[in-house]
C-alpha cells in the first residue's frame, strides 16, 4: 500500500540537477514522509549513490514504514537502452546482484521494496540475466518486488514482459503531454495487477509553469540539455495554451498535472522530483484533492504533445 504521491529522488543526487543541496533535500524528506508520503523512488546513478545515501538516512530515522525503490543502472552507461545491444553489456547476472549489494549498503537498509532495472530492451526477454537475478534477490529476502524503468517514451516496450509473470511494477513516463500509456500498457498492468508507477508528471518542470524563453539553467545542468534551443519557446506557448483552455478550473498547474496521473486508475503512485518543501507541501496536498473531473480532463486530452526532448 504505497500513497499516491510518491517522492522522486533524481534531483536530491545533486549531480545532474543543481541549484539545491542536502540540507534543504534532507527537510523536503522529512517532510514528505511527516505528511504522509510512504513511497521513494531513488536510483544507484542518482549522483552516484548520494540520493540513496539521503534517502536511506531519512528512512532510518523516521522509524515508520517507507516503501524504498531503487534502480540498478545500465553497465554500459547508456540511457535509454539502445537496440541490438546484448543484455551482457548492460545487465549481466552478476553485476545486477553487486549493484543491489551496493544500493543496499548506500540505504543502510537490509532489503529493498522494489528493485528496478533502469533501462529495459524488449530483445532481452528471453535472457536468463535478469530472470535468474531478479529470482535469486527475492530469494534471498534482499529485495520483495521487482520491476523496470522504461525507456522514455516507450511504454509499449513492456506488454510482452508484463506476460512473462516475472516483473510487479513498471515506471513509465505519464503526464498530461505524454499520454500514451493510456492506450495499451495501462490496461494491461490493471488486468495483470502490475504496479505503475508514473515518473516525471511535471515534465521535468514544463508543467509546473515555470519554464519560460528566459528560464537560466547552468550548463551542467540535466535542464540546460533537456530544454535547449528553441525548446523554452515551445514549452512557453504550449503551457499558455494550456493555462488558456484551464481558465476557471479550480487549482494551480502543478496540482492539475499530478491530479491528472492519479485520475488514471493504473497509476498506483505518482513520483514528483521535489528538493523544496514547499513543492512536498503542494503536491501531497493534491493527492487529497481526488481525481479530476471528466470534464478537466476532456480539455487535458487536447493538449498531448508527441516530442522526445531526451533524445
Ligand atoms: N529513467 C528513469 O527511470 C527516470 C527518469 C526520470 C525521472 N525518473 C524518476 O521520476 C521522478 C520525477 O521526475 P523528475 O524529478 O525528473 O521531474 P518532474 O517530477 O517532472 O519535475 C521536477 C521539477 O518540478 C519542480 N516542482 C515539484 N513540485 C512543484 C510544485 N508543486 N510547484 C512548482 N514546481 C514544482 C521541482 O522543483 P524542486 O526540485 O526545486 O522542488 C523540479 O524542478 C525522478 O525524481 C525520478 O525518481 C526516473
Amino acid at each position: 500500500m504505497v500513497s499516491e504521491v510518491g517522492y522522486g529522488a533524481w534531483g536530491i543526487g545533486g549531480k545532474q540537477w543543481l541549484g539545491g543541496d542536502d540540507r534543504e533535500s534532507l527537510a523536503a524528506l522529512r517532510k514528505a514522509i511527516a505528511l504522509g508520503l510512504n513511497f521513494i523512488d531513488t536510483a544507484l546513478a542518482y549522483g552516484d549513490g548520494h540520493s540513496e545515501q539521503l534517502v536511506g538516512q531519512v528512512v532510518r530515522e523516521s522509524g515508520q514504514t517507507v516503501y524504498v525503490a531503487t534502480k540498478v543502472p545500465p553497465k554500459n552507461q547508456l540511457w535509454p537502452a539502445r537496440p541490438g545491444i546484448g543484455i551482457q553489456e548492460v545487465f549481466p547476472y552478476r553485476y545486477i546482484i553487486e549493484c543491489t549489494e551496493q544500493s543496499l549498503r548506500n540505504l543502510g537498509l537490509d532489503h529493498i521494496d522494489l528493485q528496478q532495472l533502469h533501462v529495459w530492451n524488449p530483445e532481452w526477454i528471453q535472457q536468463e540475466d535478469w530472470r535468474r537475478a531478479f529470482e535469486d534477490l527475492k530469494r534471498s529476502g534482499k529485495v520483495r518486488f521487482v520491476g523496470v524503468s522504461l525507456n522514455d517514451h516507450q511504454p509499449d516496450s513492456a506488454l510482452e514482459l508484463i506476460e512473462t509473470g516475472l516483473i510487479d511494477t513498471v515506471q513509465v513516463i505519464y503526464n498530461i503531454f505524454d499520454q500514451s500509456p493510456e492506450q495499451r500498457l495501462f490496461p494491461l498492468c490493471q488486468q495483470r495487477n502490475i504496479g505503475v508507477l508514473a515518473r516525471v508528471p511535471f515534465d521535468e518542470g514544463a508543467l509546473t509553469g515555470q519554464i519560460t524563453r528566459a528560464s537560466q539553467f547552468h550548463p551542467a545542468d540535466f535542464r540546460s540539455f533537456y530544454f535547449r534551443g528553441d525548446r523554452k519557446r515551445q514549452v512557453e506557448e504550449r503551457v499558455a495554451a494550456l493555462k488558456r483552455d484551464l481558465a476557471g478550473v479550480e487549482g494551480e498547474l502543478p496540482e492539475i498535472a499530478l491530479r491528472f496521473c492519479l485520475s488514471h486508475p493504473a497509476v498506483s503512485t505518482v513520483i514528483p522530483g521535489m528538493r523544496k518543501e514547499k513543492h512536498v507541501e503542494a503536491n501531497v496536498a493534491a493527492s487529497e484533492r481526488g481525481p479530476l473531473p471528466e470534464s478537466v480532463l476532456a480539455i487535458l486530452k487536447k493538449h498531448a504533445w508527441e516530442k522526445n526532448f531526451y533524445s
